[in-house]
């Protein structure tokens, strides 16, 4: 699979990540609901060996509702705080200020038995590229908050954000790469758009789609379409061209266009929500 990551900027991105680590109490990290483990990094939990942890299931607004639940209660048992998270509406937002307390309780109330008291908890943002961390700090952190460098205690050069008089954000999130070398992974980064198109076969990649449709779930390409899901993969990519007119010069249907109107339409959250890992699968 290919990606934009090279042995030389994982290892920079680890070795600041390191540094980071240092300066923080919690870890958020954002994670995408439709596939919460391939979207993660192999590496954070051992760089957040130590740390309170606390895992936004991002885009649940495209997700299948049942599955996030279940994934919720996957992250838990792990001992993990998670929630649900659309980072562009700012109504989850009250819900991830309760949990940033809760995942960060044991830390303040150790700081309270060395006397040490109103210490703002400290934390940064951390997750694979475009699984929504800018929209997550621009939403959470809005304009009007106050952005403190600078100040004795903290590291030259940080930039901190003052989300209220308890939590402190590190201003520039973390980025790693995902699990990419794995075929599965990158199957499911690619559906997503986590992987650039230009470098995928699109056609391919629709069928793939189409196939886990099939089976996952039945009755979505039947009822957006109006195809008929007994057929194979192409045959059903076949049908959506003539249904939805994809037509080249000279009235050839055009697959590339269908393949890219599905992909588009599944991205999109047109096919409804959808889920492509499942923790009972155990991936
Ligand atoms: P990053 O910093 O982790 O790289 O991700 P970023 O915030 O840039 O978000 C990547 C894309 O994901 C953006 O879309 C953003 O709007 C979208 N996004 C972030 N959070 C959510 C969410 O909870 N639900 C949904 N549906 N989308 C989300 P984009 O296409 O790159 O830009 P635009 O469409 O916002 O212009």
């Amino acid at each position: 699979m290919h990606f934009q990551w090279y042995p030389g900027h994982m290892t920079k991105a680890k070795r600041q990540m390191q540094e980071d680590m240092k300066l923080i109490d919690l870890v958020i990290e954002l994670v995408d609901a439709r596939i919460p483990l391939g979207s993660r990094n192999p590496d954070i939990d051992e760089l957040g060996r130590n740390k309170a942890r606390l895992i936004l299931m991002n885009k649940a607004d495209l997700a299948d509702e049942r599955q996030t639940e279940s994934w919720m209660a996957y992250f838990r048992e792990k001992g993990y705080f998670a929630v649900r998270l659309d980072a562009r509406s700012k109504s989850g937002m009250k819900a991830i200020g309760a949990e940033i307390m809760k995942a960060c309780q044991e830390k303040i109330e150790r700081d309270r038995k060395r006397g040490i008291k109103n210490r703002p908890v400290r934390a940064m943002v951390v997750g694979i590229p475009n699984v929504g961390k800018s929209t997550f700090i621009n939403t959470y952190a809005g304009k009007a908050c106050a952005k403190t460098g600078n100040k004795p205690g903290v590291t030259k050069g940080k930039q901190w954000i003052k989300l209220n008089k308890n939590v402190e954000l590190l201003d520039t999130p973390g980025i790693l790469w995902p699990k990419f070398e794995d075929q599965q992974v990158g199957l499911h980064l690619a559906l997503i758009g986590s992987i650039k198109d230009e470098i995928l076969n699109m056609d391919e990649l629709s069928l793939e789609l189409i196939r886990i449709l099939k089976e996952k779930y039945p009755g979505v390409l039947g009822e957006r379409y109006g195809v008929e899901e007994g057929q194979d993969a192409p045959e059903i990519l076949l049908s959506v061209a003539k249904k939805r007119n994809c037509l080249k010069k000279g009235n050839e249907l055009d697959y590339g266009k269908a393949a890219a109107l599905l992909l588009d339409e599944f991205r999109s959250g047109s096919l409804g929500r959808i889920s492509l890992e499942f923790p009972e699968e155990g991936l």
